[in-house]
């Protein structure tokens, strides 16, 4: 399908700054303290989805059963490691190219959104100093259900005003793919395309949209 792009909706962490490393980093330090190991693929399953989600496929990963009163311990502290790393960020983490598409696109008249499953999506933009590149910003503070369902995408067209067949998403997690698809948006995956096989397409970064123009 062919559709002219009136809104551009990224997802925040891995797509417009490297934040996804910081998630891993504390996932594993939780898993290592909980005695066992958590890898890199394994943090696969984990991009994109929320955190007590998040959190129910690493105890399944550990072959853990905990009661809620730990679930949510164990939640709080993780985002406590990760709200360390997040303080002693600035704008040299935006990942290249990022800043300067948002820019083009609001150059050409293209509506700007985030769509993120982050409870902590407003502190990072403020953080890099790029709130103000974002016409719309849809966090996980907005919505109940989380990616895959299409709810953070929708909202963010309806805050944008642009109907979804005019919106393309940018997502670095395959649930976030599948988001964009059942909203009814074009789809670009960023990252490996053997992990985005949804995808309409994939990039390696938005800085390759830059140097296409
Ligand atoms: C997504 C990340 O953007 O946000 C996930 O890809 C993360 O890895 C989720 O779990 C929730 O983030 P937070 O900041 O609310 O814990
Ligand atoms: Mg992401």
């Amino acid at each position: 399908m062919i559709r002219e792009m009136r809104a551009a909706i990224f997802d925040l962490d891995g797509v417009i700054v490297d934040t996804a490393k910081y998630h891993y980093l504390a996932w594993k330090r939780l898993a290592n303290e909980y005695g066992f190991d958590f890898t890199e693929a394994d943090n696969e399953r984990l991009k994109g989805v929320s955190r007590v989600r998040s959190l129910e496929i690493l105890l399944e990963i550990g072959r853990l059963r905990v009661d809620e009163i730990t679930k949510d311990k164990m939640a709080a502290q993780k985002n406590e490691w990760y709200l360390d790393y997040i303080q002693r960020m600035d704008s040299s983490e935006i990942l290249p190219g990022a800043a300067e598409y948002l820019g083009r696109l609001h150059s050409n008249g293209v509506r700007t959104g985030l769509g993120s499953a982050s409870k902590n999506a407003p502190l990072i933009l403020d953080r890099l100093g790029i709130s103000s590149l974002f016409d719309a910003v849809v966090d996980g503070n907005k919505v109940q259900r989380t990616k895959p369902a299409p709810d953070v995408f929708l909202r963010a067209a309806a805050e944008l005003e642009i109907s979804p067949d005019c919106c393309v998403v940018f997502e670095d997690a395959e649930a976030g793919i599948q988001a964009a698809l059942r909203a009814g948006m074009g789809a670009v995956g960023v990252g490996e395309p053997a992990n985005l096989k949804e995808a309409d397409m994939v990039i390696g970064g938005l800085f390759q949209l830059m140097i296409v123009g």
